[in-house]
């Protein structure tokens, strides 16, 4: 296992991430954890994550300076290398200039750490202090134009260290880097599975909530199905499930949600149709964020109505991933600054009581896909657009009509067909259909029509928060095109939608 030492930096579930990558187990452990403490733990090696102190902080975290004695090698990254470094005795200061972003490196030694790294590759900085001399029991790996210490290994002790952060997808080698550091000299195997990671979860569990009752809510997507399945094999019968119908899905998606978890699974499934009460309170609304409050404060009185009825249930389990705690800033009062609060997290829980159970909290997205994908659930499911809560609502612009979501509905899952015939579905991120509230002139047959316009939108991202739309062959656009304005009552007009964002969100309201 790889102990990570996290100083606070938003990078260091990302290094774990990472490490999982490379199929070795790793745990995240707080600054305090002494050498004592990992040595009963079986180490094959430390990482000193970055952070956004300066070791000249009064209250700046430090590390057991024992963690150097226990014989397993440290990798000390930004701020971790810097810590170690005063450790260890080299001098740290304000770098001249603060470094932030892509920078060139020049390996000067491309063994060991930097074993199969070209000599000039590009590297990902983000620091302000950085090491300003070093002893002579210290060898320098590489350097950067203004970062003379940008690699470097201790002689005396397996300690190596990074100015730059090797975890980030803007560092190209930065995977080729932490594969050194857990094979070579770590001597790690690699040999850990995302069912290891599955099957320790559902112990787990099975012991926090040994004879206690969960609810959770479905949502018909990946996040959500994805703590079904694993609670489900964790407590059996004591999972409840409430999928609420609010009446703004898309076509067959209640059909779906039902088939999996009540035929596949066997799970307890309530289905709440409350459509008719979103509908009635969602009339004449035009406004955007007015449409997700009232859809938000229906959605918690439909649950609310369904959750009285099981008896005994402490705990809501919800699908929380790693990158909505980071983005929704801490709560358990972890070091990472706060960035933006995030619609998806929090509201439910404090409104019924409940206590939470958020089993994918530590994961990412794509682990949560394999996860899944262990779990056996259909790929159809797993690999699956994220669907907004508001559903529909928020893809028709202005007031919502029953006739409105006809149109919006079947103009989504024929453009979701076409895309997914066109091989193109896992290669874009999220597809969507929106309805203009316009009119538009046409020609059909010989007379004039007068109807709506549907928008396509399909963006390419890995984080959903930049994103640039997805650059479909136009045959497939005509194909789609041609079968929404055929198909598709009411619709005489299809358009592409080509903003990035931003600053064009992915959704249009
Ligand atoms: P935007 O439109 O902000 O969307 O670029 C980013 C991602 O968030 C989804 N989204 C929502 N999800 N409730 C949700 O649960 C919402 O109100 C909401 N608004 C946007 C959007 O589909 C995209 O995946």
């Amino acid at each position: 296992k790889i102990a990570i030492i996290d100083f606070g930096s938003q990078y260091g579930q990302l290094i774990a991430r990472r490490v999982r990558e490379q199929k070795v187990l790793s745990a995240i452990y707080p600054p305090s954890v002494s050498a004592e403490e990992l040595q009963g733990e079986n180490i094959a090696g430390i990482i000193l994550s970055g952070g956004p102190s300066s070791v000249y902080d009064k209250n700046a975290p430090s590390c057991d300076e024992k963690l150097f004695d226990l014989g397993v090698p440290v990798l000390g990254i930004c701020y971790g290398m810097q810590i170690a470094g005063k450790i260890l005795g080299a001098d740290i200061r304000p770098a001249e200039s603060r470094e932030y972003g892509r920078t060139d490196l020049h390996v000067s030694e491309s063994s060991g750490l930097l074993a199969g790294v070209p000599e000039k590759t590009t590297v990902w900085m983000s620091h302000g202090d950085q090491v300003n001399q070093l002893n002579d029991d210290f060898i320098t790996l590489a350097q950067t134009p203004t970062c003379p210490y940008a690699a470097v290994k201790y002689s005396k002790k397996p300690f190596y260290g990074v100015q730059f952060h090797p975890e980030v997808t803007h560092t190209p080698d930065g995977s080729e880097m932490l594969k050194n550091f857990l094979y070579q000299i770590c001597g790690c195997k690699g040999d850990w599975l995302i069912g290891d990671i599955a099957e320790e979860m559902i112990a787990q569990l099975k012991d926090e909530l040994k004879g206690e009752n969960v609810i959770c809510g479905l949502s018909g997507g990946v996040d959500s199905s994805v703590v079904a399945a694993i609670l489900h094999k964790a407590i059996g019968e004591r999972l409840h499930c409430i999928f609420v119908d609010n009446g703004l899905l898309r076509e067959n998606e209640r059909e779906g949600v039902e088939k999996t978890f009540c035929g596949h699974f066997s799970v307890n499934l309530r289905v709440v149709d409350w459509s008719e009460q979103f509908l009635s309170g969602l009339e004449g609304v035009t406004d955007p964020q007015k449409k997700r409050k009232i859809i938000g404060a229906e959605f918690i009185e439909a649950f609310k109505s369904e959750a009285e009825k099981i008896e005994n249930a402490k705990f809501l389990a919800q699908g929380t991933l790693y990158p909505d705690v980071i983005e929704s800033g801490s709560k358990d009062g972890n070091l990472a600054a706060n960035i933006k609060l995030h619609h998806n997290v929090g509201g439910l829980p404090e409104e019924l009581g409940f206590g939470l159970v958020e089993p994918l909290r530590d994961l990412f997205k794509d682990e949560v896909r394999l996860l899944g994908e262990y779990l056996g659930l259909p790929e159809d499911m797993v690999w699956r657009h994220p669907f907004p809560g508001p559903g529909l609502a928020v893809r028709i612009i202005g007031d919502i009509t029953k006739e409105k979501l006809r149109i919006v509905r079947q103009a989504d899952e024929i453009l979701i067909d076409e895309i997914k015939a066109a091989g193109l579905y896992r290669k874009c991120s999220q597809t969507l259909a929106v309805l203009l509230p316009v009119k538009n002139v046409g020609v059909m047959g010989d007379d004039r029509s007068y109807e709506s316009v549907i928008a396509i939108r399909s963006v390419d991202t890995s984080d959903f928060m930049t994103a640039d739309f997805s650059r479909i062959p136009y045959d497939t656009l005509g194909i789609i095109s041609n079968r929404i304005i055929n198909e598709v009552r009411g619709v005489n007009r299809v358009v592409y939608d080509i903003s990035s964002k931003p600053p064009a969100t992915i959704e249009w309201e």
